[in-house]
């Protein structure tokens, strides 16, 4: 059975979603203004989603027309129950069109930034220039605005937005969620601040609170475990277990043997030594390696990695004690996209990290709720040391997939050095935190270079290192000569057995992060 415990934030507001990519963005630019929010789908009943009893609703934009068959819709009675709400450019069409104004093709598509002249300043547009940059995207337009409703702002050609202020609806045509709208901030604010009277509750200290609470109630006196991975979510996870019920939480953490230089050490310190959690160190790294002798597919390591650590943790279970819960650090983007997306399966991800289905846990999932830059920032409130809240993600199958070929004992040796090389220069250049991952693949190729007067015939490094938001797209990163000078010098100086260092310039897509 699954128990989900939902934080109880004083004050709430509700995004509906009409299939916007851009959903996650405005919840998140919400939770900037440090009012809590969550999305819903767009046909959620009035009636449940009144009972959350919401400070605010956000209509957002979607692909779709308002005029289409099977468009989607919200329902009605919400623009009953006398709740504050913002549409967003579909969420402003279909407003429109359910009150009583219309909608049609424009003639001219707007998109990209527009000029708008505000008309009206009395409602989201306080303090903001009369004239402003706004980021549009859209086909159709509002031709005319329901009854009640003001026009209150235009560009040369459409509406741009409008009011009914004493119902407290409002509408706007463009995006004030994207970076290119860069006053969009401050439309969110006054909607959040002045109209719905929201005020600033959702701080890292305040989710810690509430996830303390939480766990405290859903556990009870319970026992709980937790896998560590050493990546931040575990991590922050774990910690805000610990805070909430001290030892009868134990941590395991398994070292199959893929993981980077110094990494398990530094795990097993920062939990056993600074926060005195109960730790299981399963040291598995024979029978992982083993096990891999001879693969070379991508996808049948991932899937061997991933049956060993069920079977080892099995074996295991003993040292857990008499164990109901597992915590597990699920984030609040898997949650949404779990519910939504219908992606390809272009590798299996599955997270290294969990506990196998047999041990009938209960799941204790208290950063449900959290984007990747809320969960450090609790990381940070917790006292968590730098080096793993900042850390960048890393997959559960660890150096295994970043080994081109089989993996072997000899290639974990180089990738290792090569990687930990490759982190330290970045560090060192003070550009770790600008990108979303570094590292170094080997490649299983051999080719010709020269030491001294001797010929060598050495294997090859792949530096990689994106920037992305949320992995799903990313750049290459266009490092700086020097920096990636240095890397390589000290790589074929210091890594014996490498002779050759190449920079990945493939962005994804068409290519992915990872190489396997
Ligand atoms: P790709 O390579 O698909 O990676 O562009 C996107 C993100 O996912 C990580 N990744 C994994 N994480 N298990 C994981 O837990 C995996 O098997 C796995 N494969 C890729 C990758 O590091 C990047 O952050």
């Amino acid at each position: 059975m699954t128990i989900q415990n939902s934080p109880k934030a004083e004050e709430l507001v509700i995004v509906l979603d009409f299939g916007a990519q851009y959903s996650q963005l405005i919840a998140r630019r919400i939770r900037e203004c440090h009012v809590y929010c969550e999305i819903l789908p767009h046909d959620t009943p009035a009636g449940q989603l009144l009972a959350r009893r919401p400070k605010g609703i956000v209509f957002s934009g979607g692909p779709s027309s308002v005029y289409e068959d099977g468009a989607p819709v919200c329902d009605p009675q919400i623009f009953d129950a006398g709740i504050p709400i913002l549409g967003i450019c579909y969420g402003m069409q279909l407003m429109a069109k359910l009150l009583g104004g219309s909608v049609s093709a424009g003639e001219q598509r707007e998109y990209g930034k527009t000029e708008i002249t505000v008309l009206d300043h009395g409602d989201l547009f306080q303090d903001l220039n009369p004239r402003l940059i706004a980021w549009m995207s859209h086909g159709d337009r509002v031709d005319s605005v329901p009854p009640g409703f003001a026009e209150t702002a235009r560009t040369s050609s459409a509406l741009a937005a409008m009011s009914d202020r004493s119902r407290r609806i409002f509408g706007v045509q463009f995006h004030p969620e994207v970076v290119h709208t860069p006053w969009g901030a401050e439309v969110f604010r006054n909607f959040l601040y002045r109209q719905c009277g929201c005020r600033q509750t959702w701080t890292p200290a305040s989710v810690v609170t509430t996830a303390v609470r939480g766990i405290q109630d859903q556990v009870g006196d319970g026992r709980v475990a937790c896998a560590l991975s050493g990546g931040v979510d575990s991590a922050v996870t774990a910690a805000l277990v610990h805070r909430a019920i001290g030892d009868q939480l134990t941590c395991v953490f398994m070292d199959h043997g893929f993981l980077r230089k110094e990494e398990a050490g530094q795990v097993v310190r920062t939990f056993r030594e600074n926060f005195h959690v109960n730790l299981v160190h399963v040291q598995a790294q024979e029978r992982f390696l083993s096990r891999l002798a001879g693969v070379v597919d991508p996808e049948e390591k991932r899937r061997i990695i991933g049956e060993e650590y069920a079977n080892v943790l099995e074996e295991n279970a003993s040292d857990l004690g008499d164990v109901q819960f597992l915590a597990q650090g699920t984030l609040y983007p898997d949650v949404i996209e779990s519910g939504t997306r219908q992606a390809a399966r272009i590798k299996t991800h599955h997270n290294v990290g969990g506990l196998p289905e047999t041990l009938k846990l209960q799941l204790v999932e208290p950063v449900r709720y959290l984007f990747k830059d809320e969960v450090r920032a609790v990381g940070e409130e917790l006292g968590l040391p730098d080096d793993i809240v900042w850390r960048h993600p890393f997959p559960g199958p660890g150096l295994a997939i970043r080994i081109l070929g089989e993996v072997t004992p000899d290639g974990l040796d180089t990738l290792r050095e090569a990687d930990a090389i490759i982190i330290e220069e970045i560090m060192a250049a003070g550009l770790y935190r600008r990108l979303f991952q570094c590292f170094g693949i080997l490649a299983p190729i051999k080719s010709v270079g020269v030491m001294g007067d001797q010929r060598t015939y050495g294997g090859a490094i792949v530096l990689r290192a994106v920037t992305s938001d949320d992995a799903m797209t990313a750049d290459w990163a266009q490092l700086p000569y020097e920096v990636l000078s240095r890397i390589s010098v000290r790589i074929m100086n210091e890594v014996p057995g490498v002779n050759r260092v190449a920079y990945d310039i493939s962005s994804k897509p068409p290519a992915t992060i990872e190489w396997e």
